[in-house]
This record gives C-alpha cells, sequence and structure tokens, in this order.
C-alpha cells in the first residue's frame, strides 16, 4: 500500500517539518493541514486541545492518510497517547530535542525555548528527569513568538528582541545549546544563530522527526514512491488568504519551503 502521510500543527511550524520530510522523501504524498482557526495552540488548556487534536487527527485519517505527524510539541504534549490509542494509524509526535541539546552540552548547561504549554508540560518535565540528569536546563515560554512568525514575521525586530532576552542570560552562564521546542521556531533559527557565539548549538527536532516517519511508514509496510517532486497537498481550517499571505512572507525572508498544492476536493470536517 502507498504512504500518505497527514502532518498536523495549529499553522504554518509544522512546515518545517514537511520541508524536512520533504528534503528527504521528494515523492511521498504529504497533506498539510494547519489548524489556524484554533492557533495559536501555546496557550490553550491542555483538555480542549487534547479534544481538538483528535478531531484534527481523524479527520485526515478520513482523509486517506495512512500515517500522521503531530508536528507540534504542544498539542504532541497534551494528546499523543490518545492520539495513538483512539487512531486506526501510526502516529508519530514530536517533543523539544532537549535529549540530543544535553548530550551535545559540554557545558551541561542547555536552554528549552517553547511555548507556555510545552513549557510547563509534563511531557518535558519527564524528558528533563529522564535524559537531562546532571545538565542545567534553562526552559523560557515565549508567548508571541509564534505569533509573529504565523504572520510571517519572522524577520521582525521584536523576533530578535525575544530571542536576545531568552537566550542572553543562559548563555553567559555558559549554555552552549539551544533546543528548539516549538515547529515555528525553525523560521527564526537563522537570526538566533546570528544572535549567538558560535560554539553555541541549536538543535531543531525536525529532521529527526523525519528520519522518524520514514521508520514508522518502512516498519508498517506502507511504500514510499519513488520519482519527481511532488508539492505537499495542504488545507487550514481558517482564513486560507492569510495563510498563503504569512508564507509569502516567509519566502521572502528567505526560508525554503515546499511548493503547496490548496487541498480542498472534501471540506474540512473540524467544526467551528
Ligand atoms: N508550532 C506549535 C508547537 O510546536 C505551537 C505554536 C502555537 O500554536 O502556539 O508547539
Amino acid at each position: 500500500m502507498l504512504a500518505r502521510v497527514g502532518i498536523f500543527d495549529s499553522g504554518l511550524g509544522g512546515l518545517t517539518v514537511a520541508r524536512a520530510l520533504r528534503g528527504r522523501a521528494p515523492a511521498l504524498p504529504l497533506l498539510y493541514l494547519g489548524d489556524t482557526a484554533r492557533f495559536p495552540y501555546g496557550e490553550q488548556p491542555g483538555a480542549a486541545l487534547e479534544e481538538r487534536a483528535l478531531v484534527i487527527g481523524r479527520s485526515l485519517v478520513d482523509r486517506g492518510c495512512t500515517t500522521l505527524v503531530v508536528a507540534c510539541n504542544t498539542a504532541s504534549s497534551v494528546a499523543l497517547e490518545r492520539l495513538r490509542a483512539e487512531l486506526p494509524v501510526p502516529v508519530v509526535g514530536m517533543e523539544p530535542p532537549l535529549k540530543p541539546a544535553a548530550a551535545q552540552s559540554t557545558a551541561g548547561r542547555v536552554v528549552v525555548l517553547a511555548t507556555a504549554g510545552t513549557a510547563a508540560g509534563e511531557r518535558l518535565a519527564r524528558l528533563e528527569a529522564s535524559h537531562a540528569s546532571g545538565v542545567t536546563v534553562h526552559t523560557v515560554p515565549m508567548p508571541g513568538l509564534a505569533d509573529l512568525i504565523e504572520a510571517g514575521r519572522a524577520r521582525d525586530p521584536r523576533v530578535l528582541e525575544m530571542l536576545d532576552a531568552a537566550t542572553r542570560e543562559p548563555v553567559a552562564l555558559g549554555a552552549d545549546a539551544i533546543a528548539l521546542g516549538c515547529t515555528h521556531y525553525g523560521f527564526v533559527a537563522g537570526s538566533l544563530r546570528k544572535l549567538l557565539p558560535d560554539h553555541v548549538a541549536i538543535i531543531d527536532a525536525a529532521d529527526a522527526v523525519a528520519r522518524r516517519v520514514l521508520a514508522v511508514l518502512d516498519e508498517s509496510g506502507l511504500a514510499v514512491p519513488a520519482g519527481a517532486l511532488r508539492p505537499v497537498d495542504y488545507d487550514v481550517t481558517g482564513d486560507d488568504r492569510a495563510f498563503a499571505a504569512a508564507i509569502d512572507c516567509l519566502r521572502d525572508a528567505g526560508e525554503r519551503l515546499p511548493s503547496l498544492a490548496e487541498f480542498r476536493r472534501r471540506p474540512v470536517a473540524v467544526g467551528s
């Protein structure tokens, strides 16, 4: 059976994962769903977000997806176990890349940048307990950062101010690895790079998730077609013109994004 991978996030952040997956499997059928009607996920109560993730996940399965990627740390944090229990397809989630950051840090001091929801969540606390013992972890919630990126304003001066305010003190204390704990932040990794001394590593989970997805397809016996580059089919639950405009802004700012094809053969049955 041919694989068709459904990817979702609150908005365009998960395109950093779609981009990584596209880089490794140019012809793999991908359907991206941005739940822009409910953006931002990072400020929502966990229980509501868990229900919403289930609705979105079901809608992707209904649209023929053989495999699901929760390309959102916040939704994975609250809903991954439930999605795995209730959906009839394999589900790949994500978490802030604290484990590789801790492994890479020679100073034993790392920073995790995340949404308020992920920063306060149990998943991150468990991750810290199991993979960062002996490492000092500065978890910094970044309210408003995903919002600017979602609006296409990745090069807004406020982004630099937020990144500088979040990292200056821990880096001065010796932190030498920064884990990007929100898929939106992949679009400001270049700006962060310019702010930080060269020895400080920036770790984004997108490519590791892409590798995991391909391993899961293989384990599930789902075929990845070879062949020419395919656009990523996409749909949004909110204003599609605002989404397209934000993508254009990111492209104008120099971000590489996979080519996208609007997918509206069936309406999104995900409620209001
Ligand atoms: N991109 C999402 C994440 O990885 C969250 C952004 C938001 O909706 O707050 O957590």
